[in-house]
């Protein structure tokens, strides 16, 4: 009983999970990302649930969506890295399931999932970070998802690190999701291999490509859980990026817990070390107030999928 479906709507690939209430995944289907058309986005992810929907009963249907979701959660109102633009995604897709449906940030709803079944499961306040093409972030206070009063509370990715700095998706300059995300790990890379350098041909060579065109992320954080120094010194940046802003998120919502996920975290704890070291050095008052846990996201892949049929099993209780 009180099944829901969870969907993780992801950049390459739409992955769907029937989730009990206890946070385990049974039945899943999957769908691969329309290039760019938000219609053939919106059938696909209709698709991927009534293959679902056809053998199980389900209570309500969770989409994670990476953009600005409406309070209402049913509109995306923006996505910096997708088509999305007042995508009413939620009446379309319960128009078409005859199920009722929640719309959630994507990265929200991964925070939801390790707070609820994850790695903050034993505690009331934590922060979770998505990092893969974008940063994601989700916040949880008092037990709460903080929301705030347009439902695009949390948007952590878009903090101002760099004054100037690289252009965003979501039009302003110097987000932290251009220095910390998937892909500023791998706009450096390429940048470097292209300035010549003999470590990053050494590093390409790792990865099996010629042409650094061809370098991806996960290309990156395999070479370096292989050792090779350039993707180490990488993702050692990458690290340092985030942990200098996870400071600066500390000061704000003094959480027990930082969980870090998404795709660049398969570079597990040669990325969490190097950030943990720079949050602990560049947290105000480091030495006169207590400092938050560090820890990698439990459920990998599945949080977003999990937390999302999570929060559409609640929704009477949601506001
Ligand atoms: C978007 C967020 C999203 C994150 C991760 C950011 O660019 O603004 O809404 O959660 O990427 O997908
Ligand atoms: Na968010
Ligand atoms: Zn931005």
């Amino acid at each position: 009983m009180g099944l829901s479906i969870g969907i993780d709507v992801g950049g390459t690939k739409i992955a769907a999970g029937v989730v009990g209430a206890d946070g385990k995944i049974g039945a899943r289907s999957h769908r691969d990302t329309p290039a760019t058309s938000v219609d053939e986005t919106a059938q696909a992810i209709i698709d991927a649930a009534a293959e679902l929907i056809a053998e199980h009963k389900v209570e309500a249907v969770g989409i994670g969506a990476a953009g600005f979701v409406s309070a209402d959660r049913s509109t995306v109102l923006f996505a910096p890295n997708l088509a999305w633009r007042d995508e009413p995604l939620g009446e379309r897709v319960g128009a078409a399931l005859g199920v009722p449906v929640v719309v959630e940030n994507d990265a929200n709803a991964a925070a939801w999932g390790e707070f609820a079944f994850g790695a903050a499961k034993d505690v009331e306040h934590m922060v979770c970070l998505t990092v893969g093409t974008g940063i994601g972030g989700g916040v949880v206070i008092d037990g709460e998802l903080l929301r705030g009063a347009h439902g695009v509370a949390a948007e952590l990715g878009h903090m101002r690190v760099v004054p100037g700095g690289h252009r965003c998706g979501c039009g302003a300059r110097g987000c932290w999701e251009q220095y910390a995300s998937g892909s500023a790990l791998v706009r450096e890379g390429r940048a470097l291999a292209e300035s010549g350098s003999l470590a990053a041909a050494q590093m390409l060579s790792v990865c099996g490509i010629t042409d650094s065109s061809e370098l991806s992320g996960p290309m990156i954080t395999k070479a370096a859980a292989a050792g090779d120094p350039c993707a180490v010194e990488l993702l050692d940046d990458l690290g340092r990026w985030l942990g200098e802003g996870l400071a600066s998120i500390a000061t704000l919502f003094d959480p027990s817990t930082i969980v870090i996920g998404g795709g660049v975290s398969a570079a597990k704890q040669l990325l969490v070390k190097s950030a943990q070291v720079a949050f602990e050095k560049n947290l105000p008052a480091r030495s006169n107030r207590p400092h938050p846990s560090f820890g990698l996201a439990e459920l990998g892949n599945d949080a977003g999928i999990i937390g999302a049929a999570d929060l559409a099993r609640r929704r009477e209780s949601a506001r």
